[in-house]
């Protein structure tokens, strides 16, 4: 060949049939050895449980299994140690590891496949990687949580402005506001938990689709491994990839959550917001202005989530026109999931540094949170509460007191009893009890209200579950 492919080998592994080797675009097409390496401890471990399962049930001999087991112990090591020689003319981590296998023990590694095809073996490898990956998300989650709790719990009392359309609506207080991205942080987890269930089930010894004629034990492969039970269809087995889609689209809606938090951090950061102060760990400086101290932390965060969201798209695509049951498509499962974990994980972990140290600056919050007529609910809810007006009625008069202070310059609080008066004349000077942020925060103890004393209480709520 002009292009120096030895076309003369065929696969050493699934070769039979063949008369040459594959071209050298067919061999970069084909092999998966580049990402699904990562699978190597997995595919170690499910091939252990299967050939245990073979001679425990007489289809291998006790001998052959010991070899076997002994085998893929010095290739977890080699492989452990760097000196594995991954090859791409074997195509992936399953075919690499069997090879190596038959170069240490000889012919006993020909029988570890028995009952068992690469599409129940992957199907097992990246289903025990993606629920250890979930595994991992759950404590990255619970650690996220920790932070937002304690920061929640130091600033219970602190008002500041809420905000809707980004315009100032009415005071909360910042421990509140940390407590909003506890509830969905908190429901990222129950997802994920929710998913390590969803995914319990093991895939093993569904072989190529349709099962297998030896007399193989499902239930102890499944218990060995550490699932639930064993998948009930053969079919269904080896073309499902809804666990990896799960853990994407469980992936791309934490990542939007931890998006949208970046994106406040961004706002907040600013100098007119100045909000809060990150710290030199999270933050970087400007190579031409010196003033500058720039959020990149949050800005990559909220930029990996395009690229979660990416791999979910991708792999829904990927998945979309596939008949049943395993196609080669689903090769392309792997680099999805793997790059969306890696963002993720990496999203998570700048976020609860990030929130962890970022210094809250109580004196600049409530500034904000007095400014922009924050209390005038309070002024309407005051005048249906004492003057006994309709809501509506209420709703008008504080919009002209509003009008009069936008006109004058001033902040409600700040308009005279008179002048109050002369827009509605039942106006009492018990009003500017409730003009002010504290006033207004700690009147709000509805359930779930941003009263310091309910947030205290979703605090405590919170600390028992975790
Ligand atoms: N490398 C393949 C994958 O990742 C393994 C399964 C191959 N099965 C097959 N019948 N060619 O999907």
């Amino acid at each position: 060949m002009a292009d120096g492919t030895d076309q003369k080998s065929s696969n050493q592994m699934w070769g039979g049939r063949f008369a040459s080797g594959p071209s050298a675009i067919m061999e970069e097409i084909n092999a998966s050895i580049g990402f699904d390496k990562k699978l190597y401890a997995q595919d170690i471990r499910g091939s252990m449980a299967h050939a245990t399962m073979l001679a425990s049930k007489g289809i291998i001999s006790p001998d052959d299994k010991d070899k076997i087991i002994e085998g893929l112990n010095t290739i977890l090591s080699e492989i452990e140690a760097g000196s594995f020689e991954f090859s791409r003319k074997l195509e992936d981590i399953h075919m690499n590891i069997e090879a190596r296998l038959a170069t240490l023990i000889g012919t006993a590694a020909g029988r570890l496949h028995t009952a068992r095809s690469r599409n129940d073996q992957v199907a097992l490898d990246f289903r025990l990687w993606v629920k250890e990956e979930l595994q991992k998300t759950e404590g990255m989650l619970t650690a996220l949580i920790a932070a937002f709790l304690d920061r929640a719990e130091e600033n219970a009392d602190t008002v500041m402005p809420g905000f809707t359309h980004l315009q100032t609506a009415q005071p909360v207080t910042f421990g509140h506001h940390c407590m909003a991205y506890v509830e969905m942080f908190g429901r990222d987890r129950a997802r994920v938990r929710h998913a390590i269930e969803h995914l319990d089930e093991s895939p093993i010894g569904a072989a190529a689709l349709a099962g297998t004629g030896y007399p193989i034990d499902r239930h102890m492969t499944a218990k060995t491994l550490g699932f639930r039970e064993p998948t009930r269809n053969s079919i269904d087995t080896v073309s499902d990839r809804d666990f990896a889609l799960e853990f994407l689209s469980i992936a791309s809606i934490c990542a939007t959550h931890l998006s949208r938090l970046a994106e406040e951090i961004v706002i907040w950061s600013t100098p007119q917001f100045g909000f809060i102060r990150l710290s030199d760990a999270f933050s970087t400086g400007s190579s031409i202005m010196p003033q500058k101290k720039n959020p990149d932390a949050a800005e990559l965060v909220r930029a990996k989530t395009g690229r979660i969201n990416g791999s979910l798209i991708a792999l829904l695509t990927v998945m979309k026109g596939l008949p049943l049951a395993y196609s080669k498509d689903m090769q392309e499962d792997k680099e999805q999931v793997f790059d969306a974990a890696e963002s993720l994980e990496l999203a998570i972990a700048a976020m609860t540094g990030m929130i962890r140290d970022l210094e809250v600056r109580k004196d600049r919050m409530r500034a904000a949170a007095g400014s922009g007529y924050s209390t005038a609910t309070d002024l309407a809810d005051w005048l249906v509460r004492e003057a006994g007006l309709p809501f509506r009625d209420a709703h008008h008069v504080t919009g002209n007191a509003v009008a009069l202070a936008e006109k004058k310059g001033c902040d409600l609080a700040d308009l005279s009893l008179e002048e109050l008066q002369a827009i509605h004349p039942d106006i009492t000077k018990g009003v500017f009890d409730v003009l002010s942020v504290e006033a207004s925060v700690a009147s709000r103890t509805s359930f779930g209200g941003t009263a310091p004393s309910e947030v205290k209480k979703q605090i405590a709520w919170w600390r028992g579950r975790n």
